[in-house]
């Protein structure tokens, strides 16, 4: 059994106010969640006010990206350190919008998935494709290379805390999601590559999220799918009681 995990990935939105009070609203309506795991990634500046809030929560926080080095003069960076420090459990590594507008690579990402896990942290991996990769029948080649990349030299025994996201770049933000047979295939097909590559137990226990667009009325049914063990919510998670209502979908 794989316990569902939603996480709010809020981008560059909020103002500490702002995310101490989205949190906290959020607190209060999800406090009777069970079985699921809940996160939220605030802009980085907005982690320490998001930690003290969540305090006596069992919402965990995560970061939205990272360096992959120790240290350094890296202007601008934040480290896996760092963000353990601020109250992390999770980093989101090899996002969509930094792959497009920041230059991740597969390679900068596989450092980052390294470095996560070495500081405790637990990776969150987007792999996803663009329509036009889509439209020319390239989903799945494309997500195997962006596994491959970011989980190169990595045995099984090491990956226990990963989290894959699928997010489809065509839906995110979009308000086009993929429909659940589509996201399902690819979902399927990850866990499919997982096993070939680490064996069955590891592709057993390993949590799929879809993102792209995931709104309160197609949670459930895409969290249904057999493959899909959560959300990975970018919009919809601005809003607590929007985002608290995904959470329940999860769950049910
Ligand atoms: P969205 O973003 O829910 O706004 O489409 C998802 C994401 O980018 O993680």
């Amino acid at each position: 059994m794989r316990i569902p995990v939603v996480a709010g990935n809020w981008k560059m939105f909020t103002t500490a106010s702002e995310a101490v009070a989205l949190v906290r609203s959020l607190k209060a309506l999800v406090r009777d969640a069970a079985g699921v795991e809940i996160a939220v990634c605030p802009p980085s500046v907005n982690l320490i006010p998001a930690a003290e809030e969540l305090r006596d929560s069992a919402i965990r926080l995560g970061g939205q990206n990272m360096h992959w080095e120790d240290e350094g003069a890296f202007t601008g960076e934040v480290s896996a350190k760092m963000l353990k420090e601020a109250g992390c459990h999770f980093v989101i590594v090899g996002h969509s919008e930094r792959r497009q507008y920041f230059g991740e690579t597969d390679e900068t990402v596989n450092r980052k998935v390294r470095k996560a896990f070495s500081a405790g942290l637990a990776p969150i991996l987007c792999v996803g494709e663009t329509l036009q990769e889509r439209e020319s029948g390239r989903t799945e080649a494309v997500v195997k290379t962006q596994l491959e990349g970011g989980l190169k030299g990595f045995m099984a025994d090491e990956l226990k805390t990963l989290v894959v996201a699928y997010e489809p770049v065509w839906a995110i933000g979009t308000g086009k999601t993929a429909t659940p047979e589509q996201a399902q295939d690819v979902h399927h097909f990850i866990r499919t590559w997982f096993e070939k590559t680490f064996g069955p137990a590891a592709a057993d226990g390993l949590r799929i999220q879809y993102g792209g667009s995931v709104k309160p009325d197609n949670a459930k049914v895409l969290m249904s799918q057999p493959d899909i063990d959560g959300a990975l919510v970018g919009g919809a998670s601005l809003k607590a009681d929007g985002f608290a209502a995904i959470i329940r979908a999860a769950v049910s």
